[in-house]
């Protein structure tokens, strides 16, 4: 490795390196030695002079704490002793509970700023307010004719059930009055969730669906279970079903074209069974 020793070209005799751009100090770790002030040796010496000072207000403290005792112990009222300066102050279980507060409360600003939602548009249920305040449980029990009511007419809620869970919709502006999914406000249409015959299959008779239809329903369920504005309010109470009644005809509805980019990002919706 001879060409290490030497990167002087050829002739030129390398000198050994002798630092005499600054002034000695003394070496703070090393006593009768001195060093060189140079800048690359400063944070270590700035350190020990910082650890000499820390190192003198703790002694000072300690004599203040022998006199502050030797008070007490004489039984004379004295201020309470101010705690050592140079004590490392421990998180604990407060700061770090701060620190988490912190954290998310960043987490959740930076999402509201960057996609306009605090939860990163994340709509999982865990998110979601109503999973820790359910409201009133959903334990109300509906019947048909109950239900019906709530359709958002004459500014009533609006209430839809799927395969006998009712949820308060109100939120959702295709579900009002004149809008596009009006028809399902105050009814169990769980079969047209399943085949999209909007206007036939009001019912929540489920008889002869094929394995698509079927997870389509499944998915709605799902849709309305983990939605962010939709709240499970109760159940609703079907008459018995005869089954000896025809299985409901399907409408076979001409396939609508895939629903625009926009339109589909309007409307925030789930469409992944269709
Ligand atoms: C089985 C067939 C279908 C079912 C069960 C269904 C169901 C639904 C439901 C329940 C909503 C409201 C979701 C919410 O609460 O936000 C919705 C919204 C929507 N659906 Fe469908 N849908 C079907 C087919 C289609 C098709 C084929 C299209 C394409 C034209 C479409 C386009 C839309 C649009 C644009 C919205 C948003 C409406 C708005 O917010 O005003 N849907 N759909």
């Amino acid at each position: 490795m001879s060409w290490m020793k030497d990167l002087s070209g050829p002739g030129e005799k390398s000198k050994p390196y002798k630092d005499e751009s600054t002034e000695k100090v003394a070496d703070p770790n090393i006593p009768n030695r001195m060093v060189s002030n140079k800048k690359a040796n400063r944070p270590f010496l700035a350190y020990k002079e910082y650890r000499d000072s820390q190192e003198a207000l703790h002694v000072a403290w300690l004599k203040k704490k022998e006199a502050h005792d030797a008070a007490v112990a004489r039984g004379e009222k004295v201020k309470p002793l101010e705690p050592d300066p140079t004590a490392v102050q421990e998180v604990g279980l407060l700061g770090l509970l701060k620190f988490i507060v912190i954290v998310v409360f960043m987490f959740a600003l930076a999402g509201k700023f960057l996609t306009g939602s605090y939860t990163w548009e994340s709509n999982s249920k865990w998110l979601q307010a109503k999973t820790y305040i359910p409201k009133g449980g959903g334990q109300r029990l509906f019947s048909q004719e109950g239900l019906a009511t709530f359709n958002g007419e004459d500014g009533r809620p609006i209430y839809l059930a799927i395969d006998g869970d009712v949820y308060d919709v109100s939120k959702g502006k295709a579900y009002q009055p004149g809008g596009s999914y009006h028809h399902f406000a105050g009814v169990d249409a769980a079969r047209a969730f399943g085949t999209g015959c909007f206007a036939t299959h009001k019912t929540h008779d489920l008889r002869g669906l094929t394995d698509a239809e079927y997870a389509g329903v499944q998915h709605w369920k799902q849709f309305y279970a983990n939605h962010k504005d939709y709240v499970k309010i109760g159940k609703v109470l079907h008459p018995p079903l005869d089954y000896d009644s025809p299985i409901p005809q399907h409408c076979n509805p001409p396939k609508p074209k895939s629903p625009s980019k926009d339109a589909q990002k309007d409307s925030k919706t789930d469409h992944k069974e269709l």
